[in-house]
């Protein structure tokens, strides 16, 4: 392994603490998890606009944006989204002892890897929140035309038609965007984080 190649830990003289009382609020990752069209991302937004509204500091890491960046050399095989996740488990993680909110929204379909980026985060501070809208529901909305390619056998490993979704079993919260509007949604993640707005 790289890591023991002389590399030596040096230690902050900031504590967490100190962070916490200067951005007033507890750092967490509230990590959405869920099919691709399931809302993820508008939820993720919703909510960072709302937290920043209420004086906080919080900061969005998505799926679509950090493939075009960190995560470039990444495709959509088991062990290349399982590198993906860990990327951004350690993102969220160095961001969170920034004294951040952090909010990801990536499909993450492997109980595994979710399992390892709470493990990166921290129990404390790990929020799983599955984004559960149906698979029908995600196929009709089919945002970027995705569903329709992979059911077309244009587009391998899509998760849900080609790839697993393994539903979290220790979710903190589930959220169906069909069912429920945009401000029940983020009013329940608000609730989640200790902070609600009524
Ligand atoms: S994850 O599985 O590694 O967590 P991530 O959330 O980063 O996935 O990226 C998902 C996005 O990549 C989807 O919203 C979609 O736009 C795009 N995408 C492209 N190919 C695939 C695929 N085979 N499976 C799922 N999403 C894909």
């Amino acid at each position: 392994m790289h890591s023991q190649h002389y590399l030596i830990r040096h230690f902050s003289q900031v504590l967490p603490e100190d962070r916490e009382n200067r951005l007033r609020q507890r750092p967490r990752t509230i990590w959405l998890t869920g099919l691709s069209g399931s809302g993820k991302s508008t939820l993720a937004f919703a909510l960072e606009r709302t937290l920043m509204d209420l004086g906080k500091l919080a900061y969005t890491l998505d799926g679509d944006n950090i493939r075009h960046g960190l995560c470039r050399d990444l495709g959509f095989s088991a062990s290349d989204r399982s590198e993906n996740i860990r990327r951004i488990a350690e993102v969220a993680h160095l961001m969170n002892e920034a004294g951040l909110i952090v909010i990801t929204s990536f499909i993450s379909p492997y109980r595994e890897d979710r399992e390892m980026a709470r493990a990166i985060i921290g129990e404390e501070r790990f929020i799983e929140v599955h984004v559960s809208t149906p698979l029908v529901t995600c196929e009709l909305r089919d945002p970027k035309g995705l569903y329709r390619k992979a059911r077309a056998g244009e587009l391998a490993n899509f998760t849900g038609i080609s790839a697993p979704y393994e539903e979290p079993l220790t979710a903190h919260l589930s959220l169906d965007t069909s069912r429920l509007s945009l401000d029940e949604c983020v009013e329940q993640l608000l609730s989640v984080l200790g902070m609600p707005k009524t």
